[in-house]
């Protein structure tokens, strides 16, 4: 299958007809069941009719995704929201507060919905995006969208058009480019189904954010026992570049690359290729360091630019990922509950031996 790619913004300043033209086509590939990645204001989103499980199935086989893993349901406006679930009153409010934009309400599903797109739970993720493309898109197709990221599943989240075009070249008919995504993770989860709200996946909303809502919430909240599960999606491995990925501390940058490469001389092995993720302030201390991508001056702008980070990390092909860790307030949360993932607990590299000086 060829995959098209439509730069959404250039029709919307240079040629409308063009635009129309897309977004028809678009929602009639939608109708028939067909995929359409798009742009959302978190990452691009894979989406097909929400209410039709051989459409849905399409996403699961089009990823590589387990079939247990829900999928979030795109919606344009809050009725969509009543045909799909039984609304709270406190999710009215957040929808009030925060929509459009990066937040997920899991709440209780209405029988409309396939099982196929909840995951065979009685339970729907719903999210309204904040990016005029995926808006329209679903206007236009007048459907709710089902749509995970549009990611080969295990890979990192795509924040542009580019890297959806790599991982679903050739398996879906079109890929709306809307730039690069605003926020750069995912949206914020927070399960309102069950008797306690809880956070299942940070976000860019935190729970700083959520608590005039819901006092007491804290990222940490736990579900009572017997709770409904933790969102699948977070128990895969998820975001994994190619590479090993250590995650040190600003000071531990320098230290775990001399030992890294010293280790590898230790083993008669070639220089390893060691590409370095971190703030401006990380990388000043390592001047030396070849390979190195630069997250940003602060957290909102590491965030924008992590997924990114980790596909290049596949692109030059190195052998061992060192990311810096940042601290877990604010958003800063959401960014190591990824990178976490990324590095899926691996240990540092051991230190040099003792007596020896790290340069
Ligand atoms: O920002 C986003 O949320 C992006 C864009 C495209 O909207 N979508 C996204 O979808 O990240 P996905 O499928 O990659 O991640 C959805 C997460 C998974 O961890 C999934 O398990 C969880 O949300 N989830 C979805 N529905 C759920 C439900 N009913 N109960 C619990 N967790 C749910
Ligand atoms: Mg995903």
């Amino acid at each position: 299958m060829e995959t098209k790619v439509f730069d959404y913004f250039a029709a919307l300043y240079n040629d409308r007809a063009a635009l129309d033209k897309a977004f028809y086509r678009a929602a009639a590939l939608l109708r028939a069941g067909e995929l359409v990645a798009f742009p959302t204001e978190t990452v691009y989103g894979l989406g097909a009719n929400a209410l039709s499980a051989p459409a849905v199935a399409k996403i699961y086989q089009a990823k590589g995704r387990p079939s247990d893993n829900p999928l979030i349901v795109h919606i344009a406006d809050e009725a969509a929201a009543d045909e799909l679930a039984e609304v709270t009153p406190l999710a009215k409010k957040l929808m009030a507060a925060f929509w459009p934009g990066p937040l997920t309400l899991v709440l209780p599903a209405k029988p409309a919905l396939p099982r196929v797109t909840t995951g065979g739970l009685d339970t729907v993720g719903l999210r309204m995006p904040a990016h005029p493309a995926a808006l329209a898109l679903i206007e236009a197709a007048g459907l709710p969208i089902a749509a995970p990221s549009a990611n080969l599943s295990g890979r990192p989240s795509p924040t542009s058009a580019a890297h959806v075009y790599h991982d679903m070249r050739g398996k879906i008919p079109l890929v709306i480019d809307g730039g690069e995504t605003a926020a750069g993770l995912e949206s914020t989860v927070l399960d309102l189904a069950s008797p306690v709200p809880a956070i299942l996946r940070p976000g860019v909303i935190t729970a700083a954010d959520l608590a005039e809502f819901i006092p007491g919430l804290t990222e940490q909240t736990q579900l009572p026992k017997g709770g409904v599960a933790k969102a699948p999606g977070m128990k895969y491995r998820h975001y994994a570049p190619k590479a090993r990925v250590v995650l040190c501390e600003r000071a531990e940058l320098y230290p775990a690359y001399v030992a890294a490469l010293k280790e590898a001389a230790q083993r008669g092995e070639p220089q390893p290729k060691i590409a370095v993720l971190a703030s401006l302030a990380g990388l000043s201390g390592l001047a030396q360091a070849e390979h190195c991508f630069l997250l940003g001056e602060n957290l909102t702008q590491v965030a924008q630019n992590l997924f990114a980070a980790l596909r290049w990390t596949d692109e030059i092909n190195a052998d061992l990922v060192l990311a810096e860790r940042f601290p877990e307030t604010g958003l800063g949360i959401a960014i190591m509950n990824r990178l976490n993932k990324a590095a899926a607990g691996e240990p540092l590299p051991q230190p040099a031996a003792q007596g020896e000086k790290h340069d």
